[in-house]
């Protein structure tokens, strides 16, 4: 495809993808807010649930939860439903744009696993299928009825397995956008599948003259809490690649579980803060645990690997010149060679001594420490000529003459 018509696909598919998940996300927010903000009328009226005065944007509003009276058929209904539809449609789009189509480059690191194109998008694929049958049928599952502390538990076991095994055979970068499209699908699903098809069959029953069963309601509304507890993880996986520090670590799949449950923490504290119930801990806890979490990961350069392959003679600039030009400016150069660029990622070029040299403390973050460049180590770069670069950015990255 020509890169130029690429570039603005993705931009227009992303953008989209952005504006329809705030819709999605904002409507889930505001609705659980809203259900834990209802008061009881006073007196009572009969199905009114709760009811609520607001006011915003100028303008005051009153909005009432109630029970349809069987033969009640609401005129205009509103639905909320296309707003998630159009964010796994985007969704699903922009992981084939950007990940299936340059799979070589963004899904697979054969240093993680050796499998070709067709295998990872296979696996890819198969996760998201897979990984729904298997949430949906736990949650329609005796033990879910029965057990739902339980049926929670092995969920979030599902979640981490499924984290680890796709680190095991992705690159960092592809088994996190995997994990979130995972979660992004098993989302939409439950709208479409579980929660618009209850609310569908309560009109009916009023349809016809009948009381509503509103225990399918409530069921319904156990996914959608599901869904409220994923969103913080979820947006947080899909900005995740800007971070190499987390999926570039060797402990990866760690990292994403620990970060989904501070998202889910800092949800329950909003969740029990608008029922009324001031949490004190979890905002601390999630706090120093997100603390925590980047001081345990944080990267340390191999001290003592660099000092080790230190013969003691200063590492020529040629040396490190001939490893970049070797396995960076494919990519990295104002015009790339590589297939899948034509012009330097991020801006990011290497094609003179004084751009390395401006550089050296991304080389090192990026090649040494989190070795997550070259990109997918496409070109197979060895940890020796990472330390080289480690040494020549030690020794102060002097370029010849200095
Ligand atoms: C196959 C293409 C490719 C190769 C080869 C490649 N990179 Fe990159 N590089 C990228 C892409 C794409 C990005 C932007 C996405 C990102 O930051 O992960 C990037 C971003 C960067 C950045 C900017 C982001 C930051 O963290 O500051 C640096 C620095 C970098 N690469 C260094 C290197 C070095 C050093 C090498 C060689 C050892 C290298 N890259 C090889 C594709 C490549």
């Amino acid at each position: 495809m020509d890169p130029i018509v690429f570039d603005w696909l993705s931009l227009i598919v992303r953008w989209i993808h952005v504006i329809t998940g705030i819709a999605w996300i904002g409507s889930s927010f505001y609705f659980m807010w809203l259900d834990a903000h209802l008061t009881k009328p006073n007196p009572p009226r009969e199905r009114i649930e709760g009811e609520i005065w607001m006011v915003h944007s100028g303008g005051f509003y009153l909005t009432e939860k109630r029970k349809l009276v069987p033969g009640e058929v609401p005129p205009d209904l509103h639905w909320f439903k296309w707003e998630a539809a159009f964010t796994l449609i985007t969704g699903l789009l922009l992981l084939v744009l950007v990940y299936y189509l340059s799979a070589e480059v963004y899904l697979i690191d054969r240093t993680v696993a050796d499998i070709g194109p067709a295998t990872a998008i296979g696996i890819g694929v198969a996760t998201l299928v897979v990984g729904w049958l298997i949430y949906d049928l736990l949650w329609i599952s005796p033990l879910a009825a029965r057990h739902e502390s339980w049926a929670t538990v092995l969920s979030c076991l599902l979640l981490a397995g499924a984290a680890y095994g796709l680190t095991q055979v992705f690159g960092g970068r592809g088994a996190f956008i995997h994990v979130g499209a995972l979660i992004g699908t098993i989302m939409v699903i439950n709208v479409w599948v579980r929660i618009l098809p209850a609310q569908s069959a309560m009109i009916a029953a009023t349809e016809a003259g009948r009381e509503a069963d509103y225990g399918r309601g409530l069921k319904a509304k156990q996914r959608s809490v599901h869904n409220n507890y994923m969103t913080l993880p979820v947006l947080f996986i899909m900005i995740s690649n800007h971070y190499p520090m987390t999926y570039g670590h060797p402990y990866n799949w760690a990292i994403l579980l620990a970060l989904f449950a501070v998202g889910a923490g800092v949800r329950h504290y909003f969740n029990l803060r608008n029922r009324g119930v001031r949490n004190r801990w979890l905002i601390p806890v999630a706090a120093a645990a997100t603390v925590a979490l980047a001081v345990a990961t944080a990267p340390r350069v191999d001290d003592d690997a660099i000092a080790e392959a230190d013969d003691g003679e200063p590492v020529a600039f040629a040396q490190a010149h001939a490893t970049i030009r070797f396995h960076c400016t494919s990519c990295h150069s104002a015009n790339p060679t590589h297939e899948s660029f034509d012009k330097a990622p991020n801006g990011v070029v290497f094609d003179t001594p004084a751009d390395i040299k401006e550089r050296a403390g991304r080389i090192l973050a990026r090649t040494v420490v989190t070795k997550t460049m070259p990109l997918g180590n496409e070109t197979e770069m060895s940890d020796e000529e990472r330390l080289l670069l480690g040494r020549w950015i030690y020794q102060g990255a002097k370029i010849d003459g200095e």
